[in-house]
């Protein structure tokens, strides 16, 4: 997809941080915008904000954890706008700590929304587009599924959200490969330090959960970093270019290549002599 005058797309966590710098950049590039989100105040006033910059946007407060808040979304897009060309499946939460500290109730939050909800709004986002194109030859359409660069380098703290990352670089790469033939594009976000509220992610959580991990542990590493607004035009320019992987920052190659150097390694020792 080149060109996105007049598109219609859907942000989940378009609220904040990310999928807010992606709703602006979209909204410059003349897209219309649904603006999903659980905090329904932040996304009324972003839906708010678009509509200021001459496009039009709805705001719907979608919890991605839960199904048929997110069929509501897309009933609700199909109403509004009579179609999506373009889905952001970008909603995320941050859990920080040691290894040994990681409860039950911490994996359980950060995978329930980093991983399920990714599921649960691609899968259903692919099935929109599949039928929508069988009615409109042509129409296409790009899903664009955010990672991390977490979703290639584990490490001892944040291992909940590591998983879930992993976990979105696997289902998006499937997900590339299965709707090629629909001519509906596939890539996966990698971002590197964004300066978004992640760091306070753990606000989302509610009752009497045993937490051992902590948001605010993430703040160290991304205050001061990107800023949300410059990650919207790198990920449009991504789309246009109908790359597998967006990533927002290059200094971080040779963590990447040691990573897999390592593999290639222990492959090349394959009938090594113990
Ligand atoms: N900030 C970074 O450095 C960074 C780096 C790599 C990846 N990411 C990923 O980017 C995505 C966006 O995060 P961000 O950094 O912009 O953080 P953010 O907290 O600023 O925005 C996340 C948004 O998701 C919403 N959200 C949380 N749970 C939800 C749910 N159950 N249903 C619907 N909406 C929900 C929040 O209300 C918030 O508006 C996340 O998937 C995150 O893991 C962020």
């Amino acid at each position: 997809m080149d060109n996105f005058t007049d598109k219609i797309a859907v942000v989940t966590g378009g609220a904040s941080g990310i999928g807010q710098g992606i709703a602006r950049a979209l909204a410059a590039a003349g897209a219309h915008i649904v603006v999903a989100d659980i905090d329904g105040d932040a996304a009324n006033k972003s839906a708010e904000d678009l509509r200021g910059r001459g496009v039009r946007s709805i705001a719907l407060r979608t919890d991605v954890r839960d199904d048929a808040s997110v069929a509501a979304l897309f009933d609700a897009t199909q109403n509004e706008f009579g179609g999506i060309d373009l889905l952001f499946n970008n909603a995320g939460v941050y859990l920080g700590g040691e290894m040994k500290d990681c409860t039950e109730d911490d994996w359980r939050f950060v995978l329930d929304v980093n991983l399920d909800g990714v599921f649960r709004v691609g899968q259903r986002a692919a099935a929109f587009l599949r039928e929508q194109n069988l009615r409109e030859a042509g129409r296409g359409g790009h899903i664009v599924n955010t990672a991390s660069i977490g979703g290639f380098l584990s490490h001892g703290s944040g291992l909940a959200y590591a998983v879930s990352k992993y976990g979105v670089v696997a289902y998006s790469e499937a997900m590339r490969e299965d709707l090629e033939a629909d001519g509906i594009g596939v890539s996966t976000l990698c971002p590197g330090p964004i300066d978004t509220n992640l760091p306070a992610s753990d606000r989302l959580r509610t009752g009497s959960e045993k937490t051992g991990g902590m948001s605010e542990a993430l703040s160290p590493f991304i205050r001061g970093g990107m800023k949300p607004d410059d990650v919207g035009p790198i990920v449009l320019s991504g789309i246009r270019r109908n790359l597998p992987y967006i990533f927002t920052h290059d200094d971080m190659r040779d963590v990447f290549q040691a990573r897999f150097d390592s593999v290639m390694d222990c492959i090349d020792r394959i009938g090594e002599p113990a």
